[in-house]
């Protein structure tokens, strides 16, 4: 049966290619983005993809009278949650701006949500809730450690919120999702990740040079424990990451309570691992240095993602190489992102 599903930050990376994934399935889609970070063209494209119609509020998350109009015009089953501030860097120069977008921006929308008795949420965590992993693979059930950023901070603050809320209120459904590190776009080359500036993020850094907008990759630190001495990442595509949120929402069609799940490949892969990967499907040379370590960063991190194949039944089904093949069709295809 089709639901109504309000997607907040639908018009940014990882929300578009999940408004997709839920027109594709035959639900109704509720957009509701301010655009910070993200451009109308990529929900266009989505229509244009399956050529299905969504409804785009360009409206922020912090407005109660905007989103309280929203949910008095659409009666709306769940909600699916990226809007968020994500650049850590960023976060670290303006934490009050992160808390305020991020904590009081999830707030204010559980808020809404209540009053319109909407109680049911998937909310974009991250892996790096775990701080420095104590053991590898990561589990759900190990503690969380102590993010180097207040980024990170913020999704925990907002995973220990969203936690009280449903000790609060036992009619609440929540997901809480831990990303690893989603790449790849989709198989059209039509939508995917496009960065403000100097991208942080090592995938569009790579595609960034491959495409000649940026002269070489810096790859921050060769002397970590791991195989070759670069960090190693459990890199998702995210498609994958996209269906996931899909079957979170089954898990809660029936079952109340919050559930927490890693969604990775379980595999981890080091820098010079992606780089070989990404020459290999793009036929392009990165041209990379060696340089020092970037404060914050862990030598590995990579999921168990048992719970996710046998509570959800879903389990990441992209390889490496696909993961690169994506990526490199949408940069390339679209040397300025949605810039044209
Ligand atoms: P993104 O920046 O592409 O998408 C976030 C969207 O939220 C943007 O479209 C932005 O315009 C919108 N937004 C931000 N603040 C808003 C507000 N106050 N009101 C309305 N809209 C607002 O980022 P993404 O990579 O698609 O990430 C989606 C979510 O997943 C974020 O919460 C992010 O923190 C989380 N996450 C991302 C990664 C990653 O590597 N991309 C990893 C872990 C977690
Ligand atoms: C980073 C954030 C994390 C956030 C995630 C998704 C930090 C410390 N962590 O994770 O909080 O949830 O992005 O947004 O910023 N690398 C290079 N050269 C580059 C870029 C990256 O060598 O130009 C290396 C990094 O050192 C790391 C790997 O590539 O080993 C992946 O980096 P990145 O894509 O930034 O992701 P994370 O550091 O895992």
């Amino acid at each position: 049966m089709s639901s109504t599903i309000l997607v907040t930050g639908g018009a940014g990376y990882i929300g578009s290619h999940t408004v997709l994934e839920l027109l594709n399935q035959g639900d109704e889609v509720i957009v509701v983005d301010n655009l910070h970070n993200a451009s109308e063209t990529s929900l266009n494209r989505v229509k244009e993809i399956t050529g299905k119609e969504l409804t785009f509020y360009q409206a922020d998350i912090l407005d109660t009278d905007a989103m309280d109009k929203i949910f008095s015009q659409h009666k709306v089953d769940s909600v699916i949650h990226f809007a968020g501030l994500k650049a850590v860097g960023e976060s670290t120069q303006i934490p009050l701006t992160y808390y305020h977008n991020n904590v009081t921006g999830t707030i204010n929308l559980c808020q809404v949500m209540a009053k319109h008795n909407v109680k049911s949420i998937v909310f974009s965590s991250s892996a790096t809730v775990y701080g420095d992993p104590q053991a590898l693979p990561l589990v759900e059930s190990m503690p969380t450690g102590i993010p180097t950023n207040a980024y990170g901070h913020s999704k925990l603050m907002i995973e220990e919120i969203l936690r009280d809320l449903s000790e609060s209120d036992p009619d609440w459904k929540i997901v809480i999702l831990r990303y690893f590190n989603p790449i790849g776009a989709h198989e059209s080359g039509r939508i995917g990740e496009d960065p403000n500036g100097i991208p942080n993020n090592l995938m569009p850094f790579i595609t960034q040079v491959a495409v000649g907008r940026r002269d070489e990759l810096s790859v921050f630190g060769n002397d970590y424990d791991t195989h070759d001495g670069t960090g190693v990442r459990d890199y998702i595509h995210v498609v994958d990451l996209a269906i996931g949120h899909l079957k979170a929402l089954d898990r809660i069609k029936e079952d109340k309570g919050v559930f927490t799940y890693n969604l990775g490949t379980g595999t981890g892969y080091s820098v010079l691992d992606m780089v070989k990967a990404f020459e290999k499907a793009s036929g392009k040379t990165i041209n990379y240095k060696l340089v020092d370590r970037r404060p914050g960063d862990v030598a590995a991190c990579y999921a168990d993602a048992s719970a996710a194949k046998n509570e959800l039944n879903w389990q990441a089904e992209f390889g490496l190489e696909r993961m690169c093949e994506d990526s490199w069709r949408w940069q390339s295809n679209n040397p300025n992102g949605y810039k044209g």
